[in-house]
């Protein structure tokens, strides 16, 4: 079983509603993946996604109310056959952690499974409008997709 583990910054915007899509995927295609996700910083352990993310993610039908925010840690990377990453400033602080070659192997920008070789970042939605919000949703949508069919 392949096992996924979503990235960002807060661990309260973009990876929970990554973890929410492909939860949501997974389930409804019967597909044999795990999923988790982390964020590099400290700032919102134990808490709930943002309250503007889950608000959005519930017009699409994604609950993400149950989900809780941790750090991200090196023994994840034991853990994880790929982690996907929202930002160059995340996949810098995670990369920083990896103590080996086939760890860093395992790090990818998320957008790069939906627009390959890219380098595309999904936006830290954080200080933007519902509109950001929305915006973040179709682009992480559409790479989840990516991933659960590829
Ligand atoms: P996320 O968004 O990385 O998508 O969860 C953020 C949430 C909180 C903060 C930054 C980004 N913050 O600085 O508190």
């Amino acid at each position: 079983m392949q096992k996924i583990l979503m990235v960002c910054l807060g661990n309260i915007c973009r990876s929970p509603l990554a973890e929410g899509i492909m939860l949501k995927l997974i389930k409804e295609n019967n597909i044999n993946m795990r999923v988790d996700s982390a964020g590099t910083s400290s700032f919102h352990i134990d808490e709930a996604p943002d309250h503007r993310t889950v608000l959005n993610a519930a017009k699409h039908n994604i609950d993400l109310k149950p989900l809780r925010a941790r750090q991200f840690k090196a023994s994840d990377f034991e853990k994880f056959d790929k982690i996907y990453v929202m930002d160059k400033s995340n996949l810098a602080n995670v990369l920083a952690l990896a103590s080996s070659e086939s760890h860093k192997e395992k790090v990818d920008l998320l957008l790069n499974a939906s627009h390959p070789d890219q380098y595309l970042e999904v936006p830290d939605p954080y200080h933007r409008g519902e509109q950001g919000f929305e915006d973040v949703f179709h682009l992480v949508y559409k790479a989840c997709q990516h991933i659960t069919f590829a």
